[in-house]
């Protein structure tokens, strides 16, 4: 799918902005503060209703004024979407084609997009909880089924550690409540492990067919869930259930010691390899950042798989923050094949890598001039 025309009113600083994107690959390019990061921003909160950047919607609205919208044309296979998004003090509200949405679902979905920023960097090297939001951000887009289970989940392992603390207050245990807590959080649990594995089969394939492009082939990356239950890849649904119970069997008087349940998903995490050494410990910075870079992108591929569209990229700042060489693997990845928006303050050394012509838009104070490259 492609962005053909963003139109922006009174969102963040701009006041008005209407552009219209004849070119698959888009560079806002500009100084500190002239509002290129806003620009993706409004490309995301078009397809998200929400900012990367901020839970707080109301900072979208630029200073002073009531409402902010960001208006846009989708244009996918076979038709075209029009999308608004218009945001209030008080909430937002959404229209498909000028008829407006009741319910968030039914608007999130319509335009597909990724986005990848600085701070995505430390996806590897980051704590272990950033590596399981983005597991449970990432197959939640593409599976509502796993939110659902991962939701019961935090429910009843939350009752768990509740009633395994009373346990040690009161040292009363009712075992056949516990039980049934048990029953259920291995349940769910087990739903959540066996999407995870699934997800991450697929996600090992297409980051690593990104990686060794980027890393001209030196280098292969490998993706392995890092488990506190004895898995392997190819677990069945029922031999996960059977280890779940056997690891909670083993730590059943430690976890009533430490009054909180010791494993299960909210304890596991990814862990990533190149040529087989673990990158967490092993690797360089470039290497830590072409490994994060290569995971994200993966995306790209996993949506097509999943959706049969290609979503759109939004890339900021991240060419500043790679070398030469990954650079322009990072530009053959991805040409010819997604839209395309980058912000960057300089074109040196990324213009002459592009195999596409690019179509250039200068970002000044909330104004944005086109010119054809
Ligand atoms: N609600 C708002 N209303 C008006 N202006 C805003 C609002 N929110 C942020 N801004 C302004 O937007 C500017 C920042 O824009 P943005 O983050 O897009 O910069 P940038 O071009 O990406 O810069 P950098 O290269 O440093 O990342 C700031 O100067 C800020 O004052
Ligand atoms: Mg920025």
């Amino acid at each position: 799918m492609r962005l053909s025309n963003l139109e922006l009113l009174n969102f963040r600083n701009y006041e008005n902005l209407s552009l219209v994107f004849e070119k698959d690959l888009v560079i806002f390019l500009g100084e500190n503060a002239q509002g290129k990061t806003n620009a993706l921003e409004a490309i995301y909160a078009l397809a998200m209703t929400r900012s990367h950047r901020t839970t707080h919607e109301q900072e979208l609205i630029e200073w002073q004024k009531k409402e902010a919208s960001v208006r846009g044309t989708i244009e996918k296979k076979s038709h075209k979407v029009l999308l608004d998004v218009c945001f209030t003090k008080k909430g937002r509200r959404t229209k498909i084609n000028h008829l407006e949405q009741k319910k968030l679902s039914s608007y999130v979905g319509q335009m597909n997009v990724i986005l990848f920023a600085p701070e995505d960097l430390a996806l590897v090297k980051g704590t272990p909880q950033l590596r399981r939001k983005f597991l449970d951000m990432e197959i939640g887009q593409i599976s509502p089924v796993y939110l659902h289970n991962l939701v019961q989940y935090q429910h009843v392992l939350k009752q768990r550690n509740l009633y395994l603390k009373q346990l040690a207050e009161t040292k009363k245990a009712d075992e056949l409540y516990l039980t049934i807590l048990t029953e259920q959080l291995v349940e769910f649990g087990s739903k959540v492990l066996f999407e995870r594995l699934q997800f991450i089969k697929k996600l090992e394939y297409w980051a690593n067919t990104l990686h060794q492009s980027i890393s001209q082939q030196k280098e292969t990356l490998t993706i392995t869930y890092d488990s506190s239950i004895d898995l392997s890849t190819d677990s069945t649904m029922k031999s996960i259930v059977e280890s779940y119970q056997q690891a909670l069997g083993k730590t059943q008087k430690n976890e009533r010691f430490r009054q909180v349940t010791l494993v299960g998903p909210h304890r596991d995490e990814l862990l990533f390899f190149i040529n087989g050494r673990n990158v967490q410990t092993y690797g360089s910075q470039g290497q830590q950042r072409t490994t994060a870079l290569s995971v994200k992108l993966a995306e790209i591929d996993l949506m097509k798989e999943e959706t049969g569209e290609y979503p759109i990229l939004l890339l900021d700042d991240v060419m500043s923050e790679l070398d030469d060489s990954r650079q322009l693997h990072l530009l053959e990845a991805i040409e010819g094949k997604v839209q395309t928006f980058l912000t960057t303050t300089t074109l040196d050394h990324v213009k002459e890598k592009m195999t596409v012509e690019p179509m250039i838009y200068y970002v000044e104070q909330g104004k944005i001039k086109g010119e054809s490259a």
